[in-house]
């Protein structure tokens, strides 16, 4: 066969598209494709939605190892960068795409809010948020959709309180969150959404900056005031705490709570579960089992990096896989196994490296209140329909459902 060489010596036409499609009837499972590359060797080469051709790293010690080196950058206007989507030249969404030192001291401005003493202090707020969603769901008709009565309000009710965000707006915020993380939102509609957010963080900061209250825009207003945090920066920061901050953990709440339904032994442990120990190693076993964050993270190389008798070359794109990494043998035995006994803290659901989640304490505490409040509180809750009518987010940045039809 006879095809082009690109400028790296490729034959791009062999390389496998990226991202790969999930096999039918197996909605929880990374793409059959990335375990055949995983057991292949940890990297390889994909292509892009631009022809472009990065690295995949699939296998989880060379995962780890390249997050935490500082040879690689997160700056999407870098060449090079393995952007998921045509959306370069826009703005940032703060500092999570940003490099050290501009990220390091900006992350700090938001760090304590998100300590595990904190987050443990709101453990009684958040269990009464679930307690009281759940009597709701209880005394209205059935079935309902979990999404719409659950999963997004819980998460979303904590970080507005967090922030000092009206919940009342939720609307507002969840629509334009959505379009954001969606991979087929065109550039324009992206950059329109996240100008309303940003907008409308600008009008939050201007009431605070009059009226703080105790929260963390008021908080970063004081940054504003002493000249550390230009306006524009806090506004950025608002929204990211305040997308990262509802639409991943609404998504592990209906994701999880299906899983669970698909493995009926698993949710009676936990259903019957009064070990907190054994209710936060199912948190954890469901974060490495379904991975929601699916499109890998993406980074380029600064310079040249040796991995594996491979030379990822400066200017190299890199995709990171963790939700293969989270199926690697090699880390966890019998990997495609849910089972909330196993002890999977070490999984690589919240990255890893210097922009390891920040607010993985309170995913970790809201996922543990609900997780062990729901099923307990409703028994007899199932699905309300099959599973092959359930809509999945293929094409968004985070996996989830959209909908989730249940009864009792
Ligand atoms: C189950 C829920 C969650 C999952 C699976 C998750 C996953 C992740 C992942 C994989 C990253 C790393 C991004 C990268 O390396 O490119 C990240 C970063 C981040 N997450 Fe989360 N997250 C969750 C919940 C939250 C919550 C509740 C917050 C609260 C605001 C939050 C705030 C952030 C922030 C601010 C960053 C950027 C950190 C940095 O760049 O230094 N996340 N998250």
């Amino acid at each position: 066969m006879t095809s082009t060489l690109n400028p790296a010596g490729e034959h791009p036409a062999e390389i496998p598209e990226y991202p790969m499609a999930r096999a039918a009837g197996c909605p929880f499972d990374p793409p059959p494709a990335l375990h055949a590359m995983q057991e292949e060797g940890p990297l390889a080469k994909v292509r892009l939605w631009d022809g472009s051709t990065p690295w995949i790293v699939t296998r989880y010690a060379e995962q780890r190892a390249l997050l935490a080196d500082p040879r690689i950058s997160v700056d999407v206007t870098r060449p090079g960068y393995p952007s998921p989507t045509p959306i370069r030249g826009s703005s940032p969404i703060s500092f999570i795409l940003m490099d050290d030192p501009e990220h390091a001291r900006l992350r700090r401005m938001v760090t304590a809010p998100f300590a595990i003493k904190r987050v443990e202090a709101l453990r009684p707020a958040v269990q009464k948020i679930t307690d009281d969603l759940i009597d709701t769901m209880l005394a209205g008709p059935k079935p309902v959709d979990l999404v719409e009565a659950f999963a997004l309000p819980v998460p979303s009710l904590v970080i507005c309180a967090l922030l000092g965000v009206p919940y009342a707006d939720h609307d507002f915020f969840q629509e334009n969150s959505k379009t954001i993380i969606k991979r087929s939102a065109t550039p324009e509609q992206r950059s329109a959404a996240l100008g309303r957010l940003a907008g409308y963080l600008n009008d939050l900061l201007d009431e605070k900056l009059v009226n703080p209250g105790d929260d963390m825009l008021s908080q970063l207003t004081e940054r504003i005031k002493t000249g550390e945090l230009s306006r524009e920066g806090a506004a950025q920061m608002g929204v990211l705490l305040l997308i990262a901050g509802h639409e991943t953990t609404a998504n592990m709440i209906a994701l999880g709570t299906l899983a669970l339904l698909e493995n009926p032994g698993q949710l009676a442990l936990l259903r019957d579960a009064d070990d907190p120990k054994l209710v936060s190693s199912a948190v954890e076993e469901l974060l490495r089992y379904l991975h929601i964050t699916h499109n890998g993270r993406r980074r380029v190389a600064l310079e040249d990096i040796e991995i594996d008798g491979q030379v990822i070359r400066a200017g190299d794109g890199l995709i990171v896989a963790n939700d293969i990494g989270n199926r690697d043998p090699g880390a966890f035995p019998d990997p495609d196994r849910l089972d909330i006994q196993r002890d999977a803290r070490h999984h690589v659901a919240f990255g890893f490296g210097v922009h390891q989640c920040l607010g993985q304490p309170l995913a970790r505490m809201e996922l543990q209140v609900v997780y062990s409040t729901l099923y307990r509180r409703i028994p007899t809750l199932r699905l309300a329909g099959d599973l092959d009518q359930i809509p999945f987010k293929h094409d968004g940045s985070v996996y989830g459902v959209y909908e989730l039809p249940v009864t009792w």
